[in-house]
């Protein structure tokens, strides 16, 4: 495995993920670890990443120097190869000039980090501070204009410092780079699969938990879902999920749900009917933010309820994703968990004294999809495109009735069979119907009518952070409509949402 020492830099995910990509496990552990904790890791190499301190602030982080002596090839990414230089007796100085943005890097010798590549090439720099003196035994091995130590190594000791991010996009031969590094220099090999990556997780919730209780919040999103059969598979009913039926979901959600994970697969489900509960506390409220405080608050309430009923229960495990973890806190206190708002079981670990399990905190969305994909889950759960907690809810524009709610279920079910009947689910990040406050007057056989318009979105993104709408061909949006409009009664006008976000947002609310 190689260890990344997460010294706070927003492109940590990104360096974890290169590695990842090579197939080769990677971890990425705080500053604070000790000594014997990265022996005991057995790690091939070590990376020490960048970060937004400056060496010479008392509170820099900073980690056990005896790393240099484990003889572990190191390589330092910016503020970590200022670290490393300083640590091993080099200088470095605030730069007269920041470099920030694309330089071009002259490549003084191909081999080591840059075995293989070019004399010249671009990468992406961001630092004040520059290195004015290189530690004894380092030689320069590549230089910017204003940079002249942009790279330098120790190749006897395996020791290497890049100025620039290798990990980054803009650094076009970066992940050269970083595979010399991973396998040239560290000597790894390609070990490293969703399958080995389950086993090993299974094993460990296994001897984490032994035969305590873990109580999970199941929504049959993919995340949750894999969550839930990684821990089923390590403890069996052991594992008790929580699926709370908020009364916003979408059509034969629910049973759908009871027969993949209860009945196939056999978890310990806990279905508990809320639906009144939530449509209750939602009647007459029309303000999107009120509409989801409300529904945070009934789930808590539920799920809390429920949660106490499971004697004994000393974890609660949740699907959070490498994403979603605070790299701020992370390089300084070890990764800590944002919990989704939808989620909203935030405050219900320290009430209950129930300890965390979080086993996809280091995986991307779409190595959750592989992961799932190595244990057995059904395809259909793996490729679901994400739906908000807060369901159907804001998705209805205004107020929340049990009739409005039924009406875009049916236009929801349509939109959705179309969708995956023309091979567009997968394609899309999201696809979905809106019902909108409003009616307008159409002529339906003879007769005016004055009916209800529905919104249709749909969009590509990469991680839902910016998104577009997308392209769908013009006659397949009119079966759609054609479809909504003669099969739904109470519709009788479809428009297409053709807005991007920013500055638009995915959903209406
Ligand atoms: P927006 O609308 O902010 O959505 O562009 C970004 C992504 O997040 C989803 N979303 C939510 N998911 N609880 C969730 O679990 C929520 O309250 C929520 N609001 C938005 C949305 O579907 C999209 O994928």
């Amino acid at each position: 495995m190689i260890l990344i020492i997460d010294f706070g830099s927003q492109y940590n995910q990104l360096i974890a993920r290169r590695v990842r990509e090579c197939q080769v496990y990677c971890q990425i552990e705080p500053p604070g670890i000790s000594l014997s904790a990265i022996t005991e890791l057995q790690p091939a190499g070590i990376i020490l990443s960048g970060g937004p301190s400056s060496i010479y602030e008392k509170q820099s982080p900073k980690v056990d120097p005896g790393i240099f002596r484990l003889n572990i090839p190191i390589l330092g990414i910016c503020y970590g190869m200022q670290f490393m230089v300083d640590a091993l007796g080099g200088r470095v100085e605030r730069a007269g000039k920041r470099e920030y943005g694309f330089a071009a890097l002259s490549i003084v010798r191909q081999t080591g980090l840059f075995k293989g590549l070019g004399k010249k090439t671009d990468c992406w720099m961001s630092h004040g501070d520059a290195i004015t003196k290189l530690p004894p035994g380092f030689v320069a091995t590549a230089s910017t204009e204003n940079t002249r130590f942009a790279a330098a190594a120790d190749s006897a000791k395996k020791l290497y410092g890049v100025q620039f991010h290798p990990e980054v996009e803009h650094t076009p031969l970066g992940t050269k780079m970083l595979r010399n590094f991973v396998f040239n220099i560290c000597g790894c090999k390609r070990t490293w699969t969703m399958k080995s990556f389950a086993k090993q997780t299974i094993t460990r919730i296994r001897e984490t938990v032994a035969n305590r209780k873990v109580i999970l919040g199941l929504s049959g999103g993919v995340d949750s879902s894999v969550t839930a059969l990684l821990i089923h598979t390590a403890i069996g009913k052991n594992l008790t999920c929580i699926f709370v039926d908020n009364g916003l979901l979408r059509k034969n959600e629910a049973e759908k749900l009871k027969e993949v994970f209860q009945q196939h697969l056999q978890l310990n489900i806990k279905f508990v009917n809320a639906g009144s509960q939530f449509l209750k506390a939602l009647k007459g409220v029309t303000g999107p933010e009120k509409k989801r405080k409300i529904i945070g608050k009934v789930f808590m309430d539920v799920f809390e309820a429920e949660a106490k009923k499971i004697k004994d229960a000393v974890f609660l495990a949740q699907g959070t994703l490498y994403p979603d973890v605070i790299e701020s806190i992370s390089a300084f206190g070890g990764p800590t968990s944002v919990i989704k708002s939808h989620h909203n079981v935030g405050g219900l670990p320290k009430k209950m004294k129930l300890k965390l399990i979080e086993p996809l905190k280091y995986l991307f969305k779409d190595e959750v999809r592989k992961l799932g994909k190595a244990i057995g889950l059904q395809e259909n759960l793996i490729w679901r495109q994400p739906f908000p907690g807060p369901g159907l809810a804001v998705r209805i524009i205004g107020e929340i009735t049990p009739k409005r709610l039924s009406l875009l279920r049916e236009v929801d079910d349509l939109l959705l069979a179309e969708i995956k009947g023309s091979g567009y689910y997968r394609k899309l990040w999201q696809s979905f119907a809106v019902l909108l406050p409003i009616k307008s007057v159409g002529v339906m056989g003879d007769k005016r009518t004055y009916e209800s318009i529905v919104a249709v979105r749909a969009i590509t993104s990469r991680d839902a952070m910016t998104a577009d709408w997308a392209r769908l061909p013009h006659d397949f949006l009119a079966r759609i409509s054609n479809k909504i409009i003669n099969e739904v009664r109470g519709v009788n006008r479809v428009v297409y949402d053709i807005s991007s976000k920013p500055p638009s947002t995915i959903e209406w609310e």
